[in-house]
């Protein structure tokens, strides 16, 4: 099929589209700049180029996102303009790639990914709405970002359930290819931990030293994430654990 991936460019698009074309796709990827192989240019921002990026897709895999800038003008309002530029004969298949939690942690960002999911489902397109979980990469992020010297300090209580990214693109290749769910479905990895188990397994492997110091974190949304928020309730599980990650 004639696949259009949004997003080709980032942390996830740049396993799946791969593996997209392995599968026998014809895959063209979106960004920005339109960068790398087959990379069209598109900007969910402003609209420039969408109509011409989509044109001729069956199949749309929405992984585009813009966590640090504006996700009400790039992942909603944008949505809205990728669902008006889709070419509505020939479109058998657009699967979103939300995050598991989306409707029930009250954080800005995730308020931005229900919206666009519930753009999508207002659309009348032919969709699959795939809430994942955090990737292992995204962890390791986040955990080197908050390190600070010997000290790593994380929220005491969330509990994750992170899964490997080569994993939900090898996920994505199936969704692609099944019929359009017309409904929200999730995805994550094998294991529930909290930050704090996650974060030793991270400083033994690639700071030795740090110390993981546990705080309570207030308010609303860390309360969400202790009580589970954060975690799939069905779906689909990938394999691969965090230490095996971290092995790698
Ligand atoms: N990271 C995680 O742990 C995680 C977990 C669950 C779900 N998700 C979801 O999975 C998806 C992919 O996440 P990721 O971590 O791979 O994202 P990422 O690395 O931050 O990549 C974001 C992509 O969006 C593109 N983009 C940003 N602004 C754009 C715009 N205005 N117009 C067109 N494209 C734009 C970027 O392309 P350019 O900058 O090159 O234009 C890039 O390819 C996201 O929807 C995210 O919410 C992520």
């Amino acid at each position: 099929m004639d696949v259009l991936v949004t997003g080709g460019t980032g942390r996830l698009g740049g396993h799946l589209v791969p593996r997209l074309r392995d599968a026998g796709h014809a895959v063209r990827q979106m960004s920005r700049r339109g960068t790398g192989p087959g990379g069209v240019r598109g900007d969910l921002a402003t609209g420039f180029d969408l109509r011409t990026a989509l044109a001729g897709a069956e199949v749309v895999v929405h992984t585009a996102s813009d966590p640090r800038g504006d996700p009400w003008q790039v992942d909603v309002a944008g949505t809205r303009r990728l669902v008006e530029a889709v070419d509505r004969d020939r479109l058998r298949h657009l699967v979103y790639v939300s995050i598991v939690g989306v409707d029930r942690i009250p954080f800005g960002y995730y308020r931005a990914k229900f919206a666009a999911e519930q753009v999508l489902l207002a659309s009348g397109l032919p969709v699959t709405l795939l809430r994942v979980t955090q990737f292992h990469d995204f962890v390791d992020e986040l955990l080197s970002a908050a390190r600070r010297g010997p000290v790593l300090p994380v929220p005491m209580g969330w509990r994750v359930q992170p899964v490997d990214v080569v994993e939900v693109a090898g996920h994505l290749v199936d969704v692609v290819a099944g019929p359009p769910a017309g409904a929200v479905v999730e995805y994550g990895g094998p294991e529930d931990l909290t930050v704090a188990e996650l974060a030793r397994a991270w400083a033994g492997a690639r700071a030795p030293g740090a110390h993981v110091v546990a705080t309570p974190v207030p308010g609303r949304m860390s309360s969400a994430v202790r009580d589970g928020a954060a975690l799939p309730g069905g779906g689909a599980r990938g394999r691969r654990s965090y230490a095996e990650h971290l092995r790698a």
